[in-house]
Formats: C-alpha cells, structure tokens, sequence
C-alpha cells in the first residue's frame, strides 16, 4: 500500500491505493495565488503591533468544528482567532500572524459560489493548513483538481504515512485512526505537491509541498483523531514555527499595555454583574489604569435570591476597587412588562443597561469607556464574525443589544477568550474560586428564565424555586462538575393534587447541563435521588408549583437557556 501511494508522482498519473487515477497538473499555468506569493516576502502583508501575541488565523469555512481548531491551537500556547473565510487582511493587521488553517465546511469547492480563499493567506508565504474543505480549496486554488468522490467517507479511518519525514507528520505512528467527513477528493494534485498520507477511500488523505502549504482530509481538532493534537501541533511547531509562549501571564501582560495605551488619562467604568467575566476584565482593567476604574454593580431585579447582597460583599472583601451598587430593579420590570419575546427582552435590558450606566457615568464626572466581560462564545454566537456561515442564535444583551447611540466606548478585554481561559486569567490574577469557578448566569438573568411576562410575582416564585436546585446540587457536591444548573418557570399551568385538592399550579423545569465551553452542552446525568428530593423540595416548599420537570435536551439542538 505505502509504495503504491509513494509511486504518486507529479508529473505523470499514478494508481492510488484504492486503484482511482490520480493525475497531477504537472505544467499547468501557474496560478495568481503563486505569482502573488513570488512577489512578497514572508509575512510582507501584515504589521502587528510590538505586543501582539503569535497568531495561527483559522478561516471559518463554516465547519461545525471551526471553533475546536482555534481551542485546540490555544490549548498549544499558541494564540488563534477564528474570522470569517472572507475577512480582508487589514482586519488581521494587528496580529503577528505565524501561519493560516483553512476549517472544513459544508460547500463544495466547484460548487458556483463556493467560498474561496483570500489571496492573501498563499501571498503571505506564511503555512497554510487547509482541513477538509480547507485541503480541497488549497489544492484547487495552487492548480489542482477537486471532484465528487466516488465512495463518501464519513467517520472513523485509519490513514497510512507515506512520508514519515514529513514536518506535519513528526513523531506519528505509521498508521492511525482519524475521523472523516467528506464527500469529495482531489483528483489532481497541484504543482510540486505530494500526498504523504492516504486511507483505503482517501489516496490523499494529506498532502504537502515545500512551501509550507499543508492539506489533511481529516479533522485533527475532534477527539476521534486521537493524535490529531499532534498533527496540530507539528503545524504549530515544527512547520510555522511557533514559540508557544501564549500563556494566561502572557495575555495579560498584553492586555493590560494595550489598555493602557488605549485609555491614557481617562475614565473608566465597569459593568459588573458578579459572574466570572465582568470580574476578571473588572481585575485586568484595574491593573492597567488603577483608580481611574470605577465598577458599577446594576441590581436589575432579574438576579437570583441574596444575589445582590453577595456579589457586592464579595467584591468589597477581595478587591479594592470603587464599586458602586445601583438599584434599578423597578426600571427594568417597567420596561419588560408585556414583553413576551425573548430577543425583545434581551435588547430592553440590553438598553436599559447601558442607559443606567451612562447616567451613572455621568454622575462620576468625565467618563469616556465602559468595560464588559464579553467573551468568544457570545461574539461567535451573536455572528458578530459576519460569516455567511455562522447563523444567528441569539442576540446576547451584552453584543447585539447594544444601543447604536451609545455615548461611551468600549472596553472588552475578553473578548478573545473562551470560558476556561476566562477562568485561568482570573486566578492568575488571584480571584477568589468562589468568583472564579462560579457557574455562568446570563446578563438578562431570570428574566429569559421566565418564560412569556415577566412579573414580580413570577420572579419569586423561580427564586424560590432556584434556590432549592442550587441548595440541593451544592449539598451534593456537584456545583462546579455542573456547567450550570437552574430552575426555569415555564409558562405551563398543569393540574395537580396537593393536600386535599386539586390543584392549577405552574410546572417548573430543571435544568442541569455539562460542558466544556457553552458552544455544546449535553444535559446533565443527575442521581435519580437528587433529582427526587430537588422535585420533591420544590412541590412542598413552592406552593405554586405542583409540577417539576428535567430537560433531557442538548446543545444543539436545545439551548441552555429556555429562551
Ligand atoms: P445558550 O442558552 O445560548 O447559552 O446555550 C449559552 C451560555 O450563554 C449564557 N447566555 C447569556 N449570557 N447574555 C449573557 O450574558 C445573554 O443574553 C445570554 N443568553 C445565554 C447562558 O447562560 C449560557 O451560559
């Protein structure tokens, strides 16, 4: 099998392994994205800032897995931002771009219309790993050829190395398990490329040339590629040459020079809701700019029971930081009044939040930034990347919401970073755990867990609910093995038998998830005895309740949240 794949040649059709011709474009024209290569020198395009941190940019092709590449590169040390396949590179100035991954995606590349890629990723002469779709675009666009292949390989398969000595391949066995999802294959390679691995459906399983373009037709970022940390990681290493010196101290050494140069003299406030985020960019902007940093605490009526009281003890006793704590929950209930429509009620809180700001901004003189704790999953997922791939979930208040006139700039220090590293930062930074491994909760907090109206009376039968689920998951030592866990108060009224009579009462459904980042979740596989006592707690302590319910559902296709 190996030296059928080695006899590949590129100049003249060869049998693959699997007996399909394999025919490669010998000398064909040389395509632009070549010529524009020859007339750069490596790099030429981009100028990053003196702190920028080294960058592998991850097209986005559209794959479901596009996110997984850039956690993979990052678990690396290496830094990775995921932008849309048709970003244009000035987009990319900023960063010091060491090398290019093109992600998988669900187009063909001879499909009209298909995405194409950028002429600046080959004209950079920087590496390019193209994945699957990403492999394909690459072969067409340096002259070869893509076709539908005759057997799809969706999967698991094991692919052969046929060149061992292969940067991409370093220190890989001779054989291994990877994972496939394609329907198509290159045909003809391009100019001066060689396939060095290849499956029994795939004789091109990966290709390569001398330029440091790299193709695999496997997915290395998903657990099924049990060594595909290490193919990516040979990328990183051994092809792009990366130093793998991005760290939680090397993010916020960057961080904070940045907002220093950024906010000079001027004034700054903070959201801060209690979670993890609005902490953690409170503490990065506070050591850049000390106390010209003033935090603003909104108690917006949708926080959870003793919420309030805790988050701003908790912030008084490990930071010293001027926090002022605002009660606007009336303000909020009025605007939410009626509101049934879950994007309504993110935008009005969304609004109502930065309105409170702004007069608190006011009141503290000349203020010219706010902070947010915004991270990678509510850009991605708000489809702020623009990618025609990424569909629209939900508009999250702290990204779509946002007022167009606002007044103030903003500051999003996290806005590049996914939760775990949100919560690395955090402890670098020396956050309490309490603050740090605390369970995520929405911005518009229990008003999207109410669902239709949300109504004092509403709020306080879900706290009281709410509360019971975390007693119970805390006792039984299972807070932080959960993602989150919560009581949502349906708007279903269920009849019920209580005491002596029936009873019209609202059900309540419990939601428990696991999850590594909020982009997936799986529900949570909670002890029948738990989940007894939670339902049994709520029915005795909640008159309002008669009935509890689990949500068995998970991401995709439900979401965490109900609304
Ligand atoms: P979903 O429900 O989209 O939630 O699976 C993913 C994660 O995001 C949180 N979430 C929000 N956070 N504003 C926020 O700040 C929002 O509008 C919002 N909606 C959902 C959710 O709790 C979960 O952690």
């Amino acid at each position: 099998m190996a030296e059928a794949t080695e006899a590949i040649p590129q100049a003249a059709p060869a049998a693959s392994p699997t007996g399909d011709r394999i025919r490669t474009s010998g000398d064909s024209e040389v395509s632009t994205y070549l010529e524009i290569a020859e007339a750069r020198e490596p790099g030429q395009l981009l100028t990053p800032a003196p702190n920028a941190p080294e960058t592998i940019v991850v097209l986005d092709y559209g794959s479901q897995y596009s996110m997984l590449i850039t956690r993979r590169i990052r678990e690396a040390g290496v830094y990775s931002e995921l932008v849309p396949w048709d970003t244009s590179p000035d987009k990319l100035s900023h960063l010091k771009v060491k090398g290019f991954v093109l992600s998988g995606g669900p187009a063909s590349v001879y499909d009209e219309g298909a995405p194409t890629l950028p002429s600046y990723v080959v004209g950079s002469r920087l590496p390019v790993l193209g994945i699957c779709y990403g492999m394909q675009l690459l072969a067409q666009v340096l002259g070869g050829r893509v076709a539908p292949a005759s057997r799809r390989e969706y999967g698991h398969a094991v692919i052969t190395v046929s060149e061992p000595g292969n940067p991409l391949l370093h220190d890989l066995p001779a054989t291994m398990p990877v994972w496939m999802s394609h329907a198509d294959r290159i045909v003809e390679m391009p100019p001066g490329f060689r396939a060095v691995a290849y499956s029994d459906d795939s004789p091109v399983a990966a290709m390569a040339d001398d330029e440091g373009h790299l193709g695999i037709q496997f997915h290395p970022e998903v657990v099924h590629t049990p060594q595909g940390d290490q193919i990516l990681h040979n990328f990183l290493f051994e092809v792009a040459g990366c130093s793998g010196d991005w760290t939680a101290t090397s993010f916020i050494d960057e961080s904070v020079s940045t907002i220093e140069r950024q906010v000079g003299y001027g004034r700054v406030i903070c959201a801060l809701s209690g979670g993890v985020d609005s902490a953690v960019a409170a503490a990065i902007v506070h050591s850049a700019v000390g106390d010209q940093l003033t935090c603003i605490f909104v108690d917006n009526g949708l926080m959870r029971a003793e919420e309030p009281e805790r988050v701003v003890s908790t912030f008084r006793e490990h930071m010293s930081i001027d926090l002022r704590h605002v009660n606007a929950a009336d303000r909020f209930l009025a605007d939410l009044a009626e509101v049934t429509n879950p994007e309504t009620k993110r935008i009005r809180i969304g609004e109502t939040f930065i309105r409170v700001f702004e007069e608190q901004a006011r009141g503290i003189g000349a203020v010219n930034y706010i902070v947010q704790g915004t991270t990678y999953p509510d850009v991605i997922e708000s489809a702020s990347t623009g990618t025609s791939a990424t569909a629209k979930i939900k508009t999250h208040h702290n990204v779509g919401g946002l007022p167009k006139d606002m007044e103030l700039s903003l500051i999003e220090p996290l806005r590049n970073l996914f939760k775990d590293e949100v919560r690395r930062v955090g402890t670098e930074l020396g956050l309490p755990d309490e603050m740090v491994y605390r369970q995520p909760y929405p911005g518009p907090g229990l008003a999207i867990r109410v669902i239709g109206e949300v109504t004092p009376h509403k709020l306080d039968i879900l706290r009281r609910a709410d509360w019971i689920v975390m007693d119970e998951i805390k006792s039984a030592a299972m807070y932080y093995d959960l993602w989150q866990s919560f009581a949502v108060l349906t708007d279903t009224h269920t009849v019920g038998v209580q005491g002596d009579g029936r009873t019209y009462g609202f059900c309540v459904a419990l939601r428990c998830v696991t999850a590594e980042d909020a982009m997936t979740a799986d529900w949570a596989r909670l002890p029948y005895d738990l989940l007894a006592t939670i339902s049994r707690r709520i029915v005795n302590e909640v008159p309002e309740v008669n009935r509890v319910v689990y949500d068995i559902t998970s991401k995709p296709p439900g979401t965490i949240e109900w609304e």
